[in-house]
């Protein structure tokens, strides 16, 4: 995720720590520590063992006993990655998962592997640094983030920056693998890998450059073309920065509210939603301001707001060129959440300048209003492309081994393009499988856009009315392990306004269809259309 916050860690019961060192098979606390581990360049770091429930990251804790054993491999000329891996005592089911990082990374994302370890598929979790530490990020500000002109060590070493969106995931998994087989007797059988955002790019990464690490790979939201997605970042910082083309709250919260007023009944269900906003017909333009109607009260549009909006929807083009784009836009449906960061600036202050200034022209004073929407756009894809992009879209070499991927994307996503997965499934599935094939055809990619869905789940842009946790875990076991297509729909849950509503998710371009007089709040209600 492009998530700012580092979890926050509280062993519940600390006292309970010295008795329980003792796993169902194996001792936790001497875990591995007699194994030569020279040929993985690793080292055991410490191990402790978990107790159900007594370990709490950030509000959830563990519901499974568990031994967490660190380690760190050197990679590069000089450098480390660390990762943790969370080994079930009883529960193991010969499943391993490995999570993926947020934003610039450096922090293990805890929070994705309690959610791994508790969601009942008996997996061994690993989760690591992506080869740098958060204080590489930022000069140490805390945030993990970088800032204009704030020199970020990690992105002036080639193999850190490799590892970040590359080779994170890679670096850990054969021995992460090992330890297993230490610890159970045996490799895991099968082998899972989950990550969103920058976590999505880390998937891409895996079925390019890895193909033969994984069985199945879940990437959400990918920021796979990173270069481009800095660009997005750039471009809207530039669209609303005026007075006259400001969109305050208010005119965003106007905007959303009319494309739901117009287009969410479109899949026969009242529920504050555009199912498909590719279907939806809404033309921004009925909400200019006519003659005597003010601003004001954010009841319409003037010519400067209408055309920040519209440069917004459609995403960054060649200077000159409005037919050439150089990265899709957000979508209709998308727009409160445009307010902080997207419009205003801010992921444009910590992803797109940092990485021109640091990566591409290694010049803190760099200064992005003189960026050329032309021929710069060549110069970040010569300077950074090779180093943090994963956009192949021959496949074949994951595919032939068997390896099956799962990628989904927040329709009200207001930080990465949801169209780019259309865009990017479909162009993978014409090299990989051929010609002609759509996306419905594909027998090893299947993509899912999550109506109302936000950045990675939970939708702050006044949608908290719409599921913000997926199953995609269980759907892909059941693809791997029991060949079973997740063609039927996969279950959503938990908005963050409490409410138990589920939905049903459809693989694309199928949607959710409610059965006749089925209760709208209840996933099994739902068939794939
Ligand atoms: C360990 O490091 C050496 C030297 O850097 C390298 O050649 C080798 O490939 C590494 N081994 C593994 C398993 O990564
Ligand atoms: C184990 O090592 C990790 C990584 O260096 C560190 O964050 C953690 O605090 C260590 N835990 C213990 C109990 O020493
Ligand atoms: C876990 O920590 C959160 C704060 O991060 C707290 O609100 C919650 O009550 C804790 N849960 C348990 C079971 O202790
Ligand atoms: C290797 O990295 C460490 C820690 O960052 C640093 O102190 C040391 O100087 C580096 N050594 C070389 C040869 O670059
Ligand atoms: C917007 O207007 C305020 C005063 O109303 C002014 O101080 C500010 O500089 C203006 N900002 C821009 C970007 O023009
Ligand atoms: C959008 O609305 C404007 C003004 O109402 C109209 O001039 C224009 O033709 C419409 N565009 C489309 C594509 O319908
Ligand atoms: C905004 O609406 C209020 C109440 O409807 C009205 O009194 C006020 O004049 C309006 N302001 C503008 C700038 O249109
Ligand atoms: C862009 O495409 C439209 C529709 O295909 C066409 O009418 C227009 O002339 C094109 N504009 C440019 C600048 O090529």
């Amino acid at each position: 995720m492009l998530s700012y916050n580092r979890p926050l860690r509280v062993v519940i019961n600390a006292l309970s720590l010295a008795t329980v060192a003792r796993c169902a098979s194996f001792d936790c606390s001497s875990f591995g520590q007699s194994v030569d581990l020279s040929s993985y360049n690793a080292t055991i770091l410490n191990s402790t063992h978990y107790a159900a429930g007594e370990l709490n990251e950030s509000g959830t804790v563990n519901a499974v006993p568990f031994c967490e054993v660190y380690s760190s491999v050197s990679y590069g000329t000089n450098d480390t990655i660390i990762f943790a891996l969370w080994l079930p005592d009883e529960q193991y089911s010969s499943r391993f998962m490995a999570v993926g990082n947020g934003g610039q990374a450096g922090f293990i994302a805890y929070n994705d592997m309690m959610e791994e370890l508790n969601s009942g598929l008996g997996f061994a979790v690993a989760g690591g640094n992506a080869g740098h530490l958060a204080s590489d990020n930022e000069a140490g500000t805390g945030l993990g983030l970088g800032a204009p002109g704030v020199y970020q060590s990690f992105l002036h070493d080639e193999d850190q920056v490799k590892a970040w969106l590359h080779n994170a995931i890679s670096l850990i998994t054969p021995l992460a693998k090992e330890l297993i087989k230490i610890a159970y007797g045996d490799q895991p059988e099968h082998s899972y890998y989950r990550g969103c955002s920058a976590g999505g790019a880390q998937g891409f990464s895996l079925a390019e450059f890895h193909p033969d690490l994984f069985d199945g790979v879940i990437a959400g939201c990918p920021s796979n073309w990173f270069t481009r997605l800095i660009l997005g970042f750039l471009w809207n910082s530039q669209q609303a920065n005026t007075n006259a083309t400001f969109l305050s709250d208010s005119v965003l919260e106007f905007i959303q509210a009319s494309v739901i007023r117009e287009c969410d009944l479109i899949d026969g269900v009242a529920d504050n939603l555009v199912e498909n906003p590719l279907a939806c017909p809404f033309n921004i333009t009925s909400l200019a301001c006519s003659e005597g109607s003010s601003p004001g009260n954010a009841t319409c549009l003037t010519p400067d707001q209408l055309s920040a909006v519209k440069a917004i929807y459609q995403g960054p083009v060649r200077s000159g060129d409005p037919n050439k784009s150089i990265w899709p836009g957000v979508a209709l449906g998308s727009e409160a959440g445009w307010s902080l960061p997207t419009v205003q600036g801010l992921l444009s202050h910590v992803f797109a300048v940092p990485l021109l200034q640091n990566l591409v022209y290694d010049d803190l004073e760099y200064d992005p209003a003189t960026f050329n929407w032309g021929s710069d756009v060549e110069v970040v894809e010569e300077r950074a492309g090779g180093l943090i992009n994963s956009i192949k879209t021959d496949l074949s070499s994951f595919r032939d081994r068997g390896g099956k991927m799962i990628v989904f994307a927040g329709w009200a996503d207001p930080n990465i393009s949801p169209e780019w997965s259309i865009q990017h499934v479909e162009a993978i599935t014409q090299d990989t499988i051929g010609p002609g094939t759509t996306i419905a055809e594909n027998d090893f990619v299947k993509l899912v856009m999550v109506p109302g869905g936000g950045h990675c789940g939970a939708n702050i842009a006044k949608y908290p009315y719409v599921p913000a946790h997926y199953d995609f875990s269980t759907a892909m076991v059941d693809w791997i392990e029991k060949g079973q297509e997740p063609v039927e729909g996969i279950k959503s849950w938990g908005p963050t306004n409490g409410d138990e509503r589920t939905r049903k998710l459809c693989t694309w371009p199928q949607g959710a269809k409610l059965k006749e007089g089925g209760d709208v709040d209840d996933w099994e209600s739902y068939t794939c259309e």
